[in-house]
């Protein structure tokens, strides 16, 4: 936790803990004044003494009202500050994670750790700064003026203070963890919360909405439980402690009355005494929340390292090379290339070797699950082969660094993703100074133009989350455009023409030969019509790179090409 802390400003935590030092120092010194005016200035009858030591008194009450004012300026300030410093922090980590990490984590997981454990430590550590200081320097202080205001009386203590302690521990024993279970909880109820939102379509459509509801019931009662089982215990403490201030309260009266009545103690000094019991005993229940809040936030704490010290799996190299674009000079190698999921038995590629340049239109096909996305992830880095190079314009793509590789590729991911704000925006996302004049030639390009024309506000027109205002081809075809918008000298299309009706796909792909001559288009695709007129024709099976070449030379010769062309001839005849 306290790496997680050191985000605070020192300056900051200097000028929290010198407030709460001048205020607690008031509120010592108040009860020794209170004793004085009873004992000087009541019992003996001295008005002016006791005019001047009422000043004093309002005077250093208003002392510790500024200073406690100040502290929690400067204490809820940091831990604010601190709170959003940690939040962006996990963002950006959390945008640089590799796949692999997210699997790891879960999306859920994720948001929680950035949310309530976040808030977890933005508590503890305004509670810190507000009690952390206080609570001791009061204990001691307000212990040392008892024993000086009545050393007999402070035996009270001696009873007192053990019974304190074993109720403190007991709460923390039973309490602590409680707390950390319910951080899990939190996790699996946002988990279920998230994908009954996500699938809600598939959900009614399955008529499974009971059957998650449930789901959720259960999550959201086994939480509720935990979290009710934790707040009677520490409600409990509550009522404790007040029986213990007041039998202490009752104690210190019956012994200070007999002093007083043996006239081994002065009026005075009982109401003083009293008042520094009180002020013991309620730091006494700061210490206690502290010492249940610590360990709730250290277990928070480790979660958000966790995600702080996940190791970047895709580095730059230290000493980058540079990558520039090449316009028709544009080449692209897969040497030799390999690559395995974590922990998989399995290559998930393997010996995937090919060449191309600008202009060339590279199409990949195989069966689901054959390793077509694997191979063009590959592409901008997402993973990281596990052997062979792939070269771009002759460079590894290993050697640059990720920004500079992503300026070279234009890559349209297999599930098409829009960003909520206007369709201008989302077409800008890759080329922030791209003209409207450039984004109407790529929606041109894309076969997007008459649709987004029709739209009432044209370019402004809304994006909704996700896209969801636009049917699956609309979103695969402004998907597309995004990519184009930008220039590139690869661009990676992942079973992106999929929605898209044949004639669509085939004015698509002739608009992309016409216009893109300049790059490298590399195609996934299920469809051999869209495929066809690819230059090379790669053909996937099982992760292997099973023919290469036309579709006349793969009809030729290729027994898994033939078998995928007969296939879905089958297919069409029979529609
Ligand atoms: N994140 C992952 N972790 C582990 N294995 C994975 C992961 N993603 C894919 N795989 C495995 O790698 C293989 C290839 O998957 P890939 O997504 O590349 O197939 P694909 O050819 O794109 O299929 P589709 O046509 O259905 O999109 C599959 O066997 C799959 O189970
Ligand atoms: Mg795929």
């Amino acid at each position: 936790m306290i790496k997680l802390i050191k985000r605070v400003s020192v300056i900051s935590i200097i000028m929290a803990v010198v407030f709460m030092v001048i205020q607690v120092v008031s509120d010592l010194y108040l009860p020794t004044l209170t004793s004085n005016i009873i004992n000087n200035g009541v019992a003996t009858g001295d008005i002016d003494y006791i005019w001047k030591t009422g000043f004093y008194m309002i005077g250093f009450s208003l002392i510790s009202i500024i200073a406690a004012l100040g502290n929690t300026y400067f204490a809820t300030r940091e831990s604010q500050k601190l709170g959003q410093k940690l939040r962006s922090d996990i963002y950006q980590k959390v945008e640089n994670f590799s796949s692999r990490s997210f699997d790891k984590f879960g999306t859920a997981s994720l948001i929680t750790r950035t949310t309530n454990d976040v808030n977890q430590i933005q508590m503890v550590t305004q509670m810190f700064l507000r009690m952390m200081i206080n609570a001791p320097i009061t204990l001691i202080g307000a212990s040392f003026l008892a024993y000086q205001k009545d050393a007999q009386l402070t035996r009270i203590f001696l009873v007192v203070i053990p019974i304190m302690l074993v109720l403190v521990g007991g709460i923390m024993y039973f309490a602590v963890p409680l707390f950390k279970s319910m951080q899990k909880k939190t996790d699996r109820l946002n988990l279920v919360f998230r994908e009954g939102l996500t699938g809600v379509r598939v959900i009614r459509a399955f008529d499974k909405t009971d059957y998650e509801a449930n789901r959720f019931d259960e999550a959201n009662k086994d939480y509720t439980h935990t979290a009710i089982k934790v707040n009677t215990i520490v409600a409990l403490m509550m009522p404790l402690m007040t029986l213990i201030m007041s039998g202490t309260n009752i104690a210190i009266t019956w012994f200070g009355g007999h002093y007083i009545a043996e006239m081994t103690l002065e009026v005075g000094n009982l109401i003083a005494f009293m008042t520094y019991a009180m002020q013991i005993l309620i730091s006494f229940m700061m210490l206690s929340m502290i010492f249940v809040m610590v360990p709730r936030a250290q277990a928070s704490a480790d979660r958000i390292n966790e995600v702080l010290n996940e190791e970047d799996e895709i580095l730059d190299p230290k000493t980058p090379a540079t990558l520039s674009l090449q316009g028709d000079q544009a080449t692209l190698t897969f040497d030799h290339v390999a690559y395995r999921y974590q922990g998989a038995e399995k290559l998930a590629l393997e010996d995937i070797d090919f060449q191309a340049k600008s202009g060339d239109f590279v199409a990949i096909i195989g069966g689901t699950g054959s390793g077509k996305t694997t191979l063009v992830n590959l592409l901008p880095r997402l993973y990281d082969v596990e052997s062979g190079a792939i070269k771009i314009n002759g460079i590894n793509i290993a050697e640059i660094t990720q920004h500079n590789l992503r300026e070279v590729v234009g890559f349209v991911p297999q599930k098409a993703v829009l960003f909520s704000g206007t369709i201008r925006e989302n077409m800008k996302y890759g080329k922030p100074d791209a003209t409207d004049e450039e984004i109407w030639q790529a929606l041109e390009i894309a076969q997007a133009k008459d649709f987004v024309s029709e739209l009432a506000d044209g370019l402004d027109s809304r994006v909704e989350q996700g896209g969801g205002n636009f049917s699956g081809g609309q979103r695969q075809r402004l998907a597309i455009a995004r990519a184009l918008v930008k220039q590139a000298d690869v661009y990676v299309f992942d079973d992106s023409f999929s929605a898209l009706d044949f004639k669509t796909d085939a004015n698509l792909r002739a608009a992309l030969k016409r216009d893109m001559q300049d790059s490298i288009m590399v195609v996934v695709a299920q469809r051999v019509s869209t495929v066809m007129d690819a230059d090379t024709i790669l053909v996937l099976d099982e992760g292997q790179l099973v023919g290469k070449g036309t579709h006349e030379s793969l009809m030729a010769d290729n027994e898994t090409y033939q078998e995928i062309v007969s296939s879905q001839l089958r297919e069409e005849d029979l529609a």
